[in-house]
């Protein structure tokens, strides 16, 4: 039995292993735990309290994937419900879809009974009126778009703390050998209202087979998107890589598509057999980790891989 996740799932993670502990599945720890941290108003990356996009809303993507099944759930663009990892695994488990977005999601989650919450708390309003006095033109985006769009990039409170770019992985190992995967995001700070990142396209931010192994990713979900980098983590376990061999080649390769702005990237892998390993492009990260012989939430150095675009 194992839970890692991003360093912010140290809040969720006791309650994830204590599901474990009872013969709880991997996937009941994973969105037990995700819960948590989306209900954590300090964390301005995740859920209530995340900071809202462009025009002053909280807007959610999620992902929850299953090992043993291969089945995904995913939510993505979605405002005004506070656990839309729950929702992303009723997509999962009740429809023939494995994402919706928007207007559908809300929808759905209305359907099934989520209860709606205003997200934006006054912290987090304050933090995003801050950075909108503080935006204009000059900041270095290679992106046309958020040039265009938004030169107050350069204030997102990850870029001004030199933390880990926010977003909750988590990654469960249960006591029958299931693995599974979620992750939860309000994504891009000051975002152009309807982008949706790596959080909730499988393949990119979150990937799960049970025979070879879980990713995870956090960070500037574009590049993530473009590399499917959790996908590859899982194909090199799949060739035969071990967990810190396969994390690497795949954050490496996103040297080919890191830019002046995209390049912030972080991963967390665990194996079948429970082996485990996180990297970051950001020196000095580290990852959440707990098993069965824990008493409390074990914080451990992620492996730096510089990802720097290829003319830096
Ligand atoms: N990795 C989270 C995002 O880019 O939205």
């Amino acid at each position: 039995m194992k839970i890692i996740g991003s360093s912010n799932a140290d809040v969720g993670l006791p309650l994830g292993m204590a599901v474990l502990r009872q013969g709880g599945s991997a996937l009941d720890a994973v969105e037990r735990a995700i819960r948590a941290v989306e209900s954590n108003p300090l964390d301005h990356t995740v859920g209530l309290g995340g900071l809202p996009n462009l025009v002053g809303v909280v807007e959610l993507d999620a992902s929850i994937m299953d090992g043993t099944t291969r089945l995904a759930g995913a939510v993505a663009g979605m405002h005004g419900f506070e656990h839309p990892i729950s929702i992303a695994r009723r997509v999962m488990q009740d429809l023939p879809h494995a994402l919706l977005v928007g207007e559908g999601a809300e929808r759905f989650a209305r359907e099934c009974g989520f209860e709606e919450r205003d997200l934006l708390t006054p912290e987090a309003q304050d933090i995003y009126e801050q950075g909108l006095r503080r935006g204009g033109d000059g900041a270095p985006y290679a992106s046309a778009v958020l040039r265009a769009v938004v030169g107050r990039l350069a204030m997102q409170p990850e870029r001004a703390s030199g933390k880990d770019a926010g977003t909750v992985n988590v990654l469960a190992l249960d006591s029958a050998g299931n693995l599974a995967v979620g992750v939860s995001t309000s994504g891009f700070a000051w975002k152009y209202p309807g982008r949706v990142g790596d959080s909730a396209v499988i393949g990119a931010g979150n990937y799960c087979d049970g025979r070879f192994g879980a990713a995870a990713c956090t960070g500037r979900g574009e590049i993530a998107i473009r590399a499917a980098t959790a996908h590859s983590v899982v194909s090199y376990l799949r060739a035969g890589d071990d967990p810190l061999a396969a994390g690497r080649r795949a954050m490496e390769e996103l040297n080919d598509f890191a830019d002046a702005y995209f390049s912030t990237m972080n991963c967390v892998v665990l194996a079948p057999d429970g082996r485990h390993a996180a990297f970051s492009s950001q020196e000095g990260a580290r990852y959440a980790l707990m098993d069965e012989t824990s008493t409390e939430v074990q914080m451990l150095p992620r492996t730096f891989v510089r990802v720097s675009p290829v003319d830096a």
